[in-house]
């Protein structure tokens, strides 16, 4: 079985997005190429992430710019009644083709009181089991309603949807996919219930494999079997020095105040940026540097061949992987490192470089005949010219 490669449609855009001196304004007509961009090359689809946009409205707008690609549009549960969301959802589905997967994302206890919703955290995940439960059931067309410990629908009346629609044959929905994530265990918990698609942010092939396997374990005492998915950052490159160049070049853009504020969230309760010591020397050492006001070079990020720790609009994860990481290295090499994550059972790949367009190219060009891809139509060869063997003689010639 082939993998699935998607792309990132999500405002901010630039060089080093990070930073407000590498960002651009992303504006709608941006959007609209990066989507066009994204649907042209092949990629099997992209994420829209909660944040800037309001992902269904993101969705809708630029249906009429692509064709194939699929929207995993992040959400959170509550925000939206499930009985409208399953209505936006078959709107969007009908007109689209059936492009539109949700992404169930429960947030952080920080963002979630700020668009309305105070469930803590474990409840919010006990809250969002009914949630999709009774969405999947209005999607595919209940007229039954729902009574559940927190979301009570009533039966449709028979004239439900007013005169324009009385008599009509309904329309037949498939079974809505969901995506999701969730890594403590009321996440776990959630998900095994009610996902088709896992997604955990990247950590090494084998780590992330071994988190893999013990979820997927979960999923089969309910009888359930789950895909899988990563999200990951790229620099890809004809040969591993170019890309390595790049990362540095990305370090050199990067404040030691990023830095900072990025530990400062990954640290654990009750520890301090001066004080913390990690159980990993060499995270020792870049943090020493960076207390004495300066960035470690590039390769001191580097966790495992190719799997990389640096700056990323996601989070600078100086003190071990999270949603920041990074595939660094020629072609060659990161198609072998995401073929060693498809041996540990990730399917899907979401990823991400910047400038979004540029390096959306960039994959395509170099990667994408490097691997075996399972998109469900045929994806186009950017350089028909350019055999497969010629990346990897590039490559291994570097
Ligand atoms: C691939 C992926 C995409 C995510 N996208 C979002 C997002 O768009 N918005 C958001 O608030 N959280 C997002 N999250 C984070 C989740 O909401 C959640 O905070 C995280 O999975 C931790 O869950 P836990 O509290 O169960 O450990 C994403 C997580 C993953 C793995």
């Amino acid at each position: 079985m082939g993998v699935k490669i998607l792309w990132y449609l999500t405002a901010p855009d630039g060089v080093v997005p990070w930073e407000a001196d590498g960002r651009w304004q992303t504006d709608f007509g941006h959007l609209q190429q990066l989507a066009s961009t994204i649907d042209k090359l092949g990629y099997y689809g992209a994420l829209l992430a909660t944040g800037a946009d309001e992902v269904n409205v993101l969705a809708a707008s630029v249906l009429s710019v692509t064709q194939r690609m699929k929207f995993v549009a992040a959400v959170y549960p509550g925000l939206i009644a499930p009985a409208k969301l399953a209505q936006i959802a078959q709107t969007i589905n009908r007109f689209s083709g059936n492009r539109l997967v949700y992404n169930a994302v429960n947030g952080n206890d920080k963002m979630l009181p700020a668009q309305g919703i105070h469930l803590a955290h474990d409840e919010r995940y006990d809250y969002s089991v009914e949630y999709w439960d009774a969405f999947k059931r209005l999607y595919a067309g209940s007229n039954q309603g729902y009574d559940g410990k927190y979301i009570k629908i009533a039966p449709r009346p028979a004239d439900f949807g007013g005169g324009s629609q009385r008599g009509a044959t309904p329309p037949r929905y498939e079974p809505f996919q969901l995506w999701g994530a969730g890594s403590s265990s009321a996440g776990v918990a959630h998900s095994v219930q009610t996902l088709d698609v896992y997604l955990s942010f990247a950590n090494t092939p084998p780590k992330l494999g071994e988190k893999f396997r013990r979820v997927g374990a979960e999923a089969e005492k309910l009888g359930r079997k789950l895909e899988f998915g990563t999200r990951l950052q790229i620099i890809v490159r004809e040969t591993e020095e170019e890309a390595w160049e790049y990362a540095e070049y990305l370090v050199s853009r990067t404040s030691v105040e990023y830095a900072r504020q990025s530990i400062e969230r990954q640290l654990p309760p009750g520890e301090s940026f001066d004080t913390y010591v990690s159980p990993d020397p060499q995270v020792n050492r870049n943090l020493e540097q960076i207390r004495a006001g300066r960035l470690p070079k590039a390769r001191d990020y580097e966790i495992y061949p190719n799997i990389w720790t640096g700056p990323a609009l996601h989070g600078f994860n100086v003190l071990g992987p999270a949603q920041g990481t990074t595939l660094v290295g020629s072609a060659e090499n990161v198609a072998a490192r995401i073929r060693e994550f498809q041996e540990q059972g990730v399917g899907t790949f979401i990823l991400s470089g910047w400038p979004l367009i540029e390096e959306a190219y960039r994959v395509a060009d170099l990667l994408f005949p490097l691997l075996d891809l399972d998109h469900g139509f045929d994806v186009p060869l950017l350089s028909p010219g350019r055999r497969p063997s010629q990346v990897s003689s590039i490559a291994a010639a570097a």
